[in-house]
């Protein structure tokens, strides 16, 4: 099955199924290197007038360092199938081993940044904005509290979705 290049406003999936509940794979490529994660935070909206993605990092993921150095980013949403894994991306450090290789994913280069084959949509998104979360901003002590006792707030990063591509 190959890929189809759609209008954002015509995507149809319901994002709070597809990051909540499926994942997205961020996969970061640089002077063709790439690492991935797994994350089940961000959104998909309008900024700026412009399709956009966000994603939140903490600073210790290897991928960030990917993200960091590059003008682009990728996202890949696989299918249940592959709910391992998306386990593991989401548990095992690229600092530590190859993941895409060990995954045995399909790579498809596009833009200088890499999607995965197997994956039922793909996004090649550019980055617009970059923020680290801070204490002092949080309207919901709460929030803070229990996802920041080690203080590593999350960088967040809205990026332009320049490509959204479905499976046929
Ligand atoms: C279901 C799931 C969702 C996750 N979501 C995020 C996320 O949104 N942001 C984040 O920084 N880490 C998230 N993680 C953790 C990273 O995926 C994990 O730390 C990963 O091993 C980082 O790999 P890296 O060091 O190769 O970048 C998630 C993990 C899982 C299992």
């Amino acid at each position: 099955m190959s890929f189809k290049e759609i209008a954002p406003e015509n995507f149809k999936e319901s994002v709070f199924k597809m990051v909540g509940r499926d994942w997205l794979l961020v996969t970061g490529t640089v002077d063709g290197k790439s690492n991935a994660m797994t994350a089940s935070w961000g959104g998909m909206g309008i900024m700026w007038g412009k399709p956009v993605a966000f994603l939140v990092i903490r600073p210790q993921r290897y991928t960030k360092e990917f993200v960091d150095k590059s003008d682009r980013l990728a996202i890949s949403v696989l299918g249940e199938d592959k709910r391992s894994l998306m386990n593991y991306f989401g548990t095992v450090s690229g600092r530590d081993e190859d993941k895409i290789a060990k995954a045995g994913l399909t790579k498809i280069e596009d833009s200088g940044q890499v999607y995965f084959q197997e994956a039922r949509t793909a996004m090649i998104c550019r980055k617009l904005y970059v923020q680290e979360m801070q204490e002092g901003c949080f309207a919901d002590a709460a929030s803070n509290e229990k996802w920041y006792p080690n203080k590593d707030y999350h960088f967040m990063y809205i990026v332009e979705i320049e490509k959204l591509l479905i499976k046929e």
